[in-house]
């Protein structure tokens, strides 16, 4: 904690989700150096949650920022799936809502952020947590892969230890955790667990136990380095993304040769690079809304093809976005390494037109 304050001070913040992750504030507090502390407010949590945030904001006399999702997109889910969509076809769609788009937003203003993940919270995706690393998932204040680094400082605490520390220290706690909760995330989805239940089984508790991972720590989701190295290298990237159109050469040469009917963005990729394992997220925020509009969002794995997207594309690293642009010949190659949602947003829609 204090490394992460020192070193980065304001432009740190620690992530509490109003459990027992409270312990890092009291750390923060112990080394008497200024810190920021925000909370995804999913709209979905338990009163005895709320109540921990105003009990925190009081003890410490500190102001959480609180981060909201966004009114339209949550208004589109719910009117349209109902407000427990999530026990019929999974938590991701709203916990990407809720949850990691806020926390996207929220992380562009950091350089650092500081959690509360432990490796014995989930056998299953915390083992290898490491206490500092770059995050592999999102993206910090100065844009880009690797411009946000990631404290996980309770990663080789365990549970009691923490426990001990909150009742040694006096801090206050989640009412809940009286009522048998280990683990809490939003109410319809985290119930209390039974003596020697593991704290994951309280969440998502309808779904598969070893993947539960809600996007906030997606890349968690490994086992270990050797696991990670294996996993990632056989994994295809936007395999499940229905939005996310997949190009043979074929259909690839004859855009990039012929006629077009539409604007194509494509993003030519290698599985294994971790450039494009970062942006697998924003890629696929901005595939959806894209979905269904004039242009069409697609991938191309270049690196099995690597003499045919040089010669066509001029590829030289991974990953390279091009778009082709509709009604005319050529492509036009993407020329930044941000490559967050709104910025390729903003650059697709000035070089394809806003319609
Ligand atoms: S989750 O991904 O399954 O929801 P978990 O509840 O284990 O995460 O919490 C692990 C860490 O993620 C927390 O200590 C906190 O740093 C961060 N986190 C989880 N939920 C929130 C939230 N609602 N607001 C802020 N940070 C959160
Ligand atoms: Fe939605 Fe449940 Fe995820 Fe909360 S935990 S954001 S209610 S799916």
């Amino acid at each position: 904690m204090d490394h992460a304050l020192a070193t980065f001070g304001t432009d740190a913040a620690i992530a509490f989700s109003g459990a027992e992750d409270v312990a890092l504030i009291e750390y923060a507090h112990l080394t008497g150096r200024p810190y920021r502390v925000f909370s995804l407010d999913t709209g979905r949590l338990n009163p005895e949650t709320y109540r921990l945030f105003d009990k925190v904001e009081k003890h410490y006399g500190i102001r959480i920022e609180y981060t909201f999702p966004d009114a339209r997109e949550t208004m589109d889910l719910v009117r349209e799936k109902g407000m427990f969509s999530f026990y019929e076809d999974g938590h991701q769609e709203c916990c990407r809502v809720r949850k990691v788009r806020p926390l996207r937003r929220q992380l562009t203003g950091l350089k650092a952020w500081i959690t509360g993940q432990r490796k014995d919270q989930s056998p299953g995706t915390r083992q290898a947590v490491p206490v500092i690393q770059v995050d592999p998932a999102f993206e910090g204040k100065d844009g880009g892969a690797g411009s946000l680094v990631k404290y996980n400082p309770l990663s080789n605490v365990t549970s009691a230890e923490v426990w001990n520390f909150l009742r040694v220290m006096g801090v206050p706690t989640n009412e809940l955790h009286a009522c048998g909760y280990i683990s809490i995330g939003c109410e319809p989805c985290t119930r209390a667990v039974l003596p020697n239940q593991h704290e994951r089984e309280g969440r998502w508790w309808w779904e598969e136990a070893t993947g539960k991972e809600c996007g906030l720590h997606s890349g968690n989701v490994v086992q270990s380095a050797a696991e990670q190295a294996k996993r990632e290298a056989e994994r295809d990237l936007w395999d499940t993304d229905a939005h996310v159109e997949a190009l043979s050469r074929e259909q690839l040469a004859a855009l990039a040769d012929g006629p077009r009917d539409k604007s194509t963005l494509v993003v030519l990729y290698a599985p294994w690079c971790p450039y494009s394992q970062a942006m697998e997220a924003s890629y696929s925020e901005l595939a959806e809304r894209y979905a269904g509009s004039h242009v069409r969002v697609a991938k191309f794995q270049a690196d099995i093809e690597r003499d045919f997207s040089s010669e066509k594309f001029g590829l030289r690293t991974f990953p390279t976005i091009v778009i082709l642009p509709a009604g005319q010949a050529g492509y036009i190659k993407y020329p930044s390494e941000t490559r967050d949602a709104d910025t390729l947003d903003m650059w697709v829609r000035t070089v394809a037109g806003y319609q």
